[in-house]
């Protein structure tokens, strides 16, 4: 079929022809596509190379003796094998393979290409109940729209928060009563979350008076933090002395604690340390910490002195922001969420757990030390 040939059917009769073409493509396109799953579609990709596509399936109904598999760049025998694919998308042509996503909200009809006016570089996720929504609506005021809010509902009530204006866009997972970390487990793997810079991953319970998230990424940025939080504010007793806000400037990176509490100055509690109530996370530094989450220590406690082993130089790259600072008000919700077990209260079972999560945690990365070291010698011995 001649060029002149097309030409002459456009004019002539164009709506026919767009008909029959689709006609013929979707046959075409349904035997292709159940004969050969497998084989590389290069020539005949859409829409850059639509017409030739089209006339390619013209060929093949008007001349029964071409066969397909004496299509150009179309081979039976040689399917794809991408070896540097994600594990499991190797039979995929690389450039099919979408391996990270988002949480953008996109419409149902129109151009894909001009659903998102916006796409926040930031995401802020809070764990929250029902109960504590006067917080968080003051808390969520304090991200600008660069940011996507993501909120974890641990006690199932969710439509109930569309009274805020800011709801109706936000992400709501619900899953009653599990912890911050077992939501993050499951809902922010690193390749999900892939589009932000920067991932606030915070508690239900804290006060956000004296802080701004724009400027606080921007004090981020400037002392190069890969895990950061805000100093906390006020000081009652029970917190570190690393997250212990100074007032006299923009962030710290290392601090004294009582004496014989720091083996080493660049280490937790003295450095490399921030706790886990209101952790922010570069996506590099989330990329590991996701890995170090374990699934059945839903308290993430002990989280907070291994966070540095996602981090080189971690006394350099871990601290406290000082200058956007926050309160904790310390408001147990989550002991609320426990149950009465051999007549002690729900938060004293809750708390018991914590400690024995942090027990666990601790000989769980001591072992998987010991283990790799122990294979690094016996292959070194070989
Ligand atoms: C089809 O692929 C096989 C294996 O990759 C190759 O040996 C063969 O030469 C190819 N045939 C054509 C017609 O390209
Ligand atoms: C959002 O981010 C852009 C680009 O970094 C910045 O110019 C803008 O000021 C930010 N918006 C707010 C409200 O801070």
């Amino acid at each position: 079929m001649g060029t002149g040939h097309r030409g002459g059917t456009r004019k002539t009769n164009d709506s026919a022809r767009i008909m029959l073409t689709t006609l013929v493509g979707v046959v075409f396109g349904y035997f292709l596509g159940a004969s050969f799953p497998l084989v590389s579609l290069n020539k005949i990709n859409l829409p850059s190379s639509l017409i030739s596509s089209l006339d390619v399936a013209i060929d093949v109904q008007r001349s029964p003796s071409i066969r397909i598999t004496e299509i150009p760049g179309i081979n039976k025998t040689s399917k794809i094998y991408v070896p540097t694919n994600p594990r499991g998308a190797e039979s995929l042509p690389p450039e099919i393979v979408a391996s990270e996503s988002d949480f953008y909200l996109r419409r149902l009809w129109g151009n894909p290409s001009e659903d998102l006016d916006k796409k926040p570089k930031y995401l802020v996720t809070f764990t929250v109940g029902f109960d504590q929504r006067k917080n968080i609506d003051a808390a969520v005021k304090k991200f600008s729209d660069n940011f996507t809010i993501v909120l974890f509902h641990y006690d199932g009530r969710t439509t109930e928060w569309d009274q805020f204006e800011w709801s109706k866009t936000a992400i709501h997972i619900s899953v009653r009563k599990q912890t911050k970390w077992w939501y993050a487990k499951r809902f922010l793997h690193p390749d999900v979350v892939a589009a932000y810079d920067y991932i606030f991953i915070w508690d239900e319970d804290l006060g956000v008076e004296h802080f701004n998230a724009e400027k606080y990424i921007e004090l981020v940025k400037k002392h190069g933090l890969e895990i950061s939080q805000p100093g906390l504010e006020p000081n009652n007793g029970l917190t570190w002395e690393m997250t212990k806000r100074r007032g006299d400037r923009e962030v710290h990176k290392e601090t004294e604690e009582k004496p014989g509490w720091c083996s080493d100055p660049q280490l937790p509690p003295c450095a490399a340390f921030v706790e886990i109530m209101a952790p922010v996370f570069s996506r590099e530094a989330w990329r590991c910490v996701w890995h170090l989450i374990q699934n059945d220590l839903v308290h993430g406690w002990g989280l907070d002195f291994a966070l540095r082993r996602c981090i080189e130089p971690a006394h350099e790259k871990i601290g406290v922001v000082d200058s956007q600072w926050i309160v904790h008000q310390v408001i147990p919700s989550l002991g609320s969420q426990g149950k009465s077990e051999n007549g002690k209260a729900p938060w004293e079972g809750v708390r018991a757990r914590c400690r024995t999560e942090w027990t666990e945690f601790q000989s769980r990365l001591a072992n998987a030390d010991k283990a790799y070291r122990a294979q690094i010698n016996k292959a070194k011995r070989l």
